[in-house]
């Protein structure tokens, strides 16, 4: 296993530090393969010893480093140990990296690979809370939302794969003047019976129409603010007929995300706070918390001199309370309920400036388990449109994708033979949009473009999929292969070394991931393992070979059929077999 290697040389060096081996774990690294034959495996840099106060922080680096790698004994497993650049390179023993890195997959061991490392000994588990997609009722599903969904859905089944007990939770926008306005129209513009048949699509078009119709008509504004304050006083009708919105709303949802692969434990909604949010502004209140700004609005002062210059407003003039008053009302429930260690919210960057003030008025509050909740932010995208024109609904989306795939895979042969191609196109078409999504940082805006995502070559979600559905076909042909044990001295050649160095990452690459929440670590660490991939095909052909190379390589295979597979249930794709 790559821990296997990491604790070895670990263990090596606090022996000669006279230091505890931990200290060692996370400042090694796997170096990454490339084309030259590489001379090493591990490297750690001595500026990291440096930093941590293990080495002093004076003199030449490069004489530290050739003097700690002369303190360091080679043995049977750690072969070579040198001093390059300043850091310390470290060379396993070629048959020992094969047969440990290939033996957990022997063993049924395969979804725990990389993730019982080491390096996560030292990772706090615990509940964590993420909270994503939130879409609005009766209001459009913007690609906003979507990217919310599928990165939201990407940290729970990171947190979830590391260990933590996840809770993932929809905020549903539903509460407000929208359905004051709706509940209002319902009775002029709306439809019983096409709210059953298309309720999203429904919802939308009486809400467009309602607010249309009061923009010159007083008597439709009226009748909204009567609606809503109905619903505020929790009268009967007004109530059941929201409630029938909420539900239909959520039932449709469901169906949509589960063609996502995506699914919720919870279904939240800015609804439940609104008694809370009230609580609040009189916590805020008798805390000495709540000041009244010129406006004569509620607000609470957040500027570090105490003279107002940055405020939160946390209750309208007209005493109604606010979206980020029922968002502190929420996070309050939402620790009382779950007790969670860590939440994490996943909207745009639009909204950063409105978590940033939650978290400070969390903490105003006395709330310190603030710090631990933490917004991660994503950029726009541009130019999502479909046949029919703008994005208005994920199912939109979802259809799309899954007609241009489908037109992409035309006629091949294995496409006739499935039985269902409409599903495979679906899984692949939205394994396009999530890798497209998660290649570069998350705050970064990005411009849509369907032809692009779509293209089998080149590194999209379409060319690991058609990896993964390669790798599973070799593999499904040649069960016969499939062995206890393997001989690793026929997998010393560069093609398969290379596989193996960059497996020796996966756990690091992982790590990094959870800390930074970014998904572009894994969506890179896979493309290139189907690169790497593609050579290996060329050059290590099972058939043909003789029985004991058959075997070795079709374990080498496995490892990185299985791995990749992993991978993509983290991002959040769902692997096919064929395509
Ligand atoms: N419904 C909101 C929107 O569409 C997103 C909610 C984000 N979560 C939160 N706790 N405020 O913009």
């Amino acid at each position: 296993m790559a821990c296997f290697f990491r604790k070895r040389i670990a263990t090596k060096l606090g022996e000669a530090l006279q230091q505890s081996e931990d200290a060692f774990i996370q400042a090694l690294t796997a170096i990454p393969p490339s084309k030259k034959q590489q001379t090493a495996d591990f490297k750690l840099p001595v500026s990291t010893l440096r930093m941590n106060g293990i080495l002093p922080s004076s003199g030449d680096i490069q004489l530290q480093a050739e003097h700690l790698a002369a303190q360091l004994k080679q043995d049977n497993v750690v072969e070579q140990i040198s001093a390059d650049r300043g850091a310390i390179n470290f060379k396993i023993n070629r048959r020992l990296l094969v047969q440990k890195l290939l033996e957990p997959f022997g063993k049924g061991e395969d979804e725990k690979f990389g993730l019982s490392s080491e390096l996560f000994h030292t990772l706090k588990r615990g509940t964590t809370v993420v909270e994503y997609s939130s879409p609005n009722i009766a209001k459009k599903f913007h690609a906003g939302h979507l990217r919310s969904t599928i990165i939201g859905n990407f940290i729970a089944n990171l947190k979830q794969s590391l260990g933590n007990n996840v809770i993932r939770m929809n905020y549903l926008g539903d509460w407000g003047m929208q359905f004051g306005l709706l509940g209002a129209g319902f009775g002029q513009f709306g439809c019983q019976e096409k709210l059953k048949k298309n309720p999203l699509q429904h919802l939308f078009e009486v809400y467009v129409q309602v607010n249309k119709e009061a923009e010159h008509n007083e008597v439709m504004k009226e009748a909204a603010r009567d609606f809503f304050r109905q619903l505020e006083q929790h009268e009967s009708q007004a109530l059941s007929l929201w409630q029938q919105f909420r539900e239909i709303t959520v039932k449709e949802y469901q169906h949509v995300y589960k063609r996502l692969g995506v699914h919720f434990d919870i279904y939240s909604g800015e609804s439940f706070h609104q008694n809370q949010a009230q609580e609040v502004v009189q916590q805020l209140q008798r805390g000495g918390l709540l000041k009244k700004s010129e406006k004569g609005t509620g607000v609470v002062d957040l500027s570090p001199d105490g003279d107002m210059s940055s405020v939160c407003t946390v209750l309208r003039s007209d005493c109604t309370t606010l979206y980020i008053t029922r968002d502190i009302a929420a996070a309050i429930d939402r620790k009382e309920k779950y007790q969670f260690d860590e939440m994490i919210y996943v909207t745009d960057k639009s909204q950063s400036n409105h978590f940033q003030q939650l978290f400070q008025v969390l903490m105003a509050m006395g709330h310190s388990w603030a710090d631990r909740c933490r917004h991660v932010p994503f950029g726009l995208v541009q130019g999502m449109k479909t046949r029919t024109g703008e994005v208005v609904f994920l199912e939109d989306v979802l259809d799309e994708a899954r007609a241009r795939m489908l037109h992409n895979m035309g006629q091949s042969k294995t496409t006739k033979e499935m039985e269902n191609p409409e599903d495979t196109a679906e899984t692949v078409g939205i394994s396009a949009l999530i890798v497209q999504d998660f290649k570069g940082p998350l705050q970064s805006d990005y411009k849509f473009d369907w032809d692009r995502i779509l293209q089998a070559q080149g590194d999209t979600g379409v060319f690991l999929q058609y990896t993964h559905a390669r790798l599973s076909s070799l593999l499904q042909r040649n069960e016969g292969l499939e062995a206890a044990t393997f001989d690793p001295s026929v997998l010393l050649e560069q093609t398969s070394i290379t596989i193996l160095q960059h497996l020796l990452r996966y756990d690091e690459m992982l790590y990094q991931s959870a800390q930074d929440l970014q998904p572009k670590h894994l969506v890179n660490f896979l493309l290139k393992l189907c690169h790497l991939v593609a050579s290996a095909h060329r050059e290590l052909p099972v058939k043909g070979s003789p029985q004991h190379v058959a075997q070795a390589r079709f374990r080498l295979f496995s490892a990185a059929c299985s791995v990749l597979a992993s991978g993509m249930r983290i991002l959040g794709i769902t692997p096919v077999d064929k395509m």
